[in-house]
C-alpha cells in the first residue's frame, strides 16, 4: 500500500524566457540548458507550456549552430535520455544573441526579446540567469538597467534575476553587490543560487527534523554531543585555477555551502514553511554563530593544501603543480573550523566543519553524535559506543541510526549496529538533479531554497574574520596533506583535543 503523504505538488510555472548570461560556458553547458531539458521533457513535463530560452554571450553563433551544441550538452549531461521527438519541440525554444560584453549587447537583447515574445504570444516574464565570472555581474545588472531591461516588482509581467555563488569575494565586496542589486531590483526579484539547497538530501533535511517528532526531542545541548560535518571531495583544482586561487576553500565552500548546512542542521523549528520562515529561522542561526575572533581563532581553524599522493588508485599532482597556480600561492584546500552556535538549544555544543579537496573520498555527511547513557548498566565498566545519527548528503544519499544490540549468544556481547536507510533501495527513479530544482522554483517565484541578502552578509561576516587573520599573519600555518588523504594532522588534532575523532567515511 502507497503510504505516501503529499504535501506540495509541483506547480505549473507561468509562460516566461529564461536568458542565460554566459551560455557557453560551463555551468550553462553541465548543468542550465540539461536541466531545462528535463523539465520540459515529455512524460515528466513541469515547464511552463510555452516558454523561451536565450542563450547570451560574447561570440557571434548562428541559432542553428547554439542549439546543435545544446543538444550535444544536453545528450552528454542531461539525466534523462535524450528523446528525439521531446529534443525537437525544445530546440525550437532556444535562442541565441551575442553581445554580452557590449552595451549595444543588451540593446540587441531587448529587440530579440520583444521580437520572440510577440512571435510565440509570450508575456514579458523573463528571468536573467547570471552565469558570468563574478567580476562581470555589476556591469550585467547596470546594463539591464539602462536597456530598459527591468520591470518594477509588482508589475503584470515579472523580471527575476539569478546569482550565482560566489557572491562577492569578501564582506565589503558582497554588500556592495548588494547595494547595486537592491538599486535595480526589489528583493522578491532576485534569487541567489546555492546548488547545496537544491540537493534532494538536503531538502530531505526539513522533513527529518520536522516531521519527525522523535529527533526534534533530541535536538539540542541536553542530548547532542557534538555535530560534524564534512565535505569532502576527491577532485582537484581542475582547471579553475583563475577563480580558485583567489577563492580558496573558506571562500569557495564554508562561506555558503557548509554555513547552509549548519543552518539546516541547527536551526530552530519555522513558524511555517513560507520562504520567509524557513529563511529567518537560518538566519537566526548565523546570528548565533560564535564570532571566530583573531585570538582565539588559532585553536578553532586549521587550513592545509594538498601535496602530490595517490588518489582513488591514481598518482594525482600537488596543488601547487596543478596548471595555472602562482608557485607563490598561498591558497588553502582544505579547512577544518571549531565552530559554537551560541544559544539556548546549542549552548557549549560543538560544531565541527571541514571541507577540501583531493581528499580519499567525495563524500558530504552530517554525524550527530549523542551523549552517552548515564554510567550505571551496561557501561559502569568500560565506555560504549555513542550512538549517532549520520545523514549522507552525497553520494551515497540516505541516513543511519547507530545503536548497540545484543550479539545473539549465551553470553552478553554488544554491538553497535547501523539502522541504515538508501535513498537508492528505498525509494524509485532517479532524484532530480539541484538545478532543476532550482530552476522550476525560479519560475514559479519561490524563495524557499534561495538565499537571502541578510545570509549572504552574515555569512561574510563569520569568514571575514578569519580571512582578515590569516592575511594579517602570514606565519599562521598552512598545512600540507597528501592528495587521497583526510587532510592535515592538525584537522586530527582539532577534535583529538577534545577527546573526539572525525567519522570518516
Ligand atoms: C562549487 C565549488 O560551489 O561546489 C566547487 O565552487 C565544488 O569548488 C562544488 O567542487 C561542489 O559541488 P558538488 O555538488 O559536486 O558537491
Amino acid at each position: 500500500m502507497d503510504q505516501s503523504i503529499h504535501i506540495a505538488a509541483t506547480q505549473a510555472a507561468a509562460p516566461c524566457t529564461i536568458v542565460i548570461f554566459g551560455a557557453s560556458g560551463d555551468l550553462a553547458k553541465r548543468k542550465l540548458l540539461p536541466a531545462i531539458y528535463n523539465l520540459s521533457a515529455c512524460g515528466e513535463r513541469v515547464a511552463p507550456e510555452n516558454f523561451a530560452v536565450v542563450g547570451f554571450a560574447r561570440r557571434p553563433m548562428t541559432v542553428e549552430k547554439f542549439r546543435s551544441d545544446a543538444r550535444d550538452w544536453a545528450a552528454r549531461y542531461s539525466r534523462l535520455e535524450l528523446d528525439q521527438k521531446c529534443w525537437n519541440d525544445f530546440a525550437t525554444r532556444l535562442d541565441y544573441v551575442s553581445g554580452l560584453d557590449q552595451a549595444d549587447g543588451f540593446h540587441r537583447l531587448r529587440q530579440r526579446l520583444e521580437q520572440l515574445e510577440a512571435e510565440r504570444h509570450l508575456p514579458p516574464n523573463r528571468i536573467y540567469y547570471l552565469s558570468v565570472p563574478p567580476e562581470a555581474v555589476a556591469e550585467c545588472i547596470e546594463r539591464l538597467g539602462s536597456a530598459g531591461l527591468i520591470a518594477k516588482p509588482g508589475a503584470a509581467n515579472f523580471t527575476r534575476i539569478v546569482l550565482e555563488k560566489p557572491i562577492g569575494h569578501d564582506l565589503v565586496s558582497a554588500l556592495e553587490l548588494s547595494r547595486l542589486a537592491h538599486q535595480y531590483f526589489d528583493e522578491s526579484q532576485i534569487f541567489r543560487i546555492d546548488h547545496y539547497l537544491g540537493k534532494e538530501t538536503v531538502q530531505n533535511l526539513l522533513v527529518l527534523r520536522f516531521a519527525n517528532a522523535i529527533f526534534e526531542r533530541m535536538w539540542g545541548a541536553r542530548n547532542v554531543d557534538h555535530v560534524q560535518i564534512t565535505v569532502a571531495e576527491s577532485e582537484g583544482v581542475g582547471s579553475r585555477a583563475m577563480y580558485y586561487d583567489p577563492a580558496g576553500a573558506l571562500r569557495d565552500m564554508v562561506q555558503n555551502h557548509i554555513l547552509q548546512l549548519l543552518a539546516l542542521i541547527a536551526m530552530d523549528p519555522p513558524v511555517s514553511l513560507e520562504a520567509d520562515a524557513i529563511r529567518d529561522a537560518k538566519l537566526n542561526v548565523l546570528r548565533a554563530l560564535r564570532p571566530l575572533s583573531h585570538r582565539g581563532a588559532g585553536d578553532l581553524v586549521v587550513r592545509g593544501r594538498y601535496g602530490p599522493g595517490l588518489v582513488e588508485g591514481t598518482a594525482v599532482k600537488g596543488y601547487l603543480q596543478e596548471p595555472g597556480i602562482p608557485p607563490t600561492s598561498r591558497t588553502e584546500t582544505f579547512v577544518a573550523l571549531k565552530v559554537f552556535i551560541d544559544n539556548w538549544r546549542w549552548a557549549g555544543v560543538p560544531f565541527y566543519l571541514r571541507t577540501g579537496k583531493r581528499l580519499a573520498a567525495r563524500e558530504s555527511l552530517i554525524y550527530i553524535q549523542f551523549k552517552d547513557a548515564p554510567r550505571i548498566l551496561f557501561n559502569r565498566t568500560g565506555e560504549l559506543p555513542s550512538n549517532a545519527l549520520t545523514i549522507r548528503i552525497q553520494p551515497d544519499e540516505g541516513f543511519s541510526f547507530e545503536v548497540l544490540a545484543k550479539q545473539p549468544g549465551l553470553d552478553i556481547t554488544l554491538r553497535p549496529v547501523h539502522m541504515n536507510l538508501r535513498y537508492q533501495s528505498e525509494f524509485s527513479g532517479a532524484s532530480p538533479d539541484a538545478y532543476e530544482r532550482l530552476l522550476l522554483d525560479i519560475m514559479n517565484g519561490d524563495h524557499t531554497l534561495f538565499v537571502s541578502a541578510r545570509f549572504v552578509e552574515k555569512s561574510w561576516e563569520f569568514v571575514q574574520s578569519v580571512l582578515d587573520w590569516w592575511s594579517d599573519d602570514p606565519a599562521i600555518p598552512l598545512h600540507d596533506y597528501a592528495a587521497g588523504t583526510f587532510g592535515p594532522a592538525a584537522a586530527d588534532q582539532l577534535l583529538e583535543r577534545d577527546g573526539r575523532r572525525w567519522r570518516n567515511p
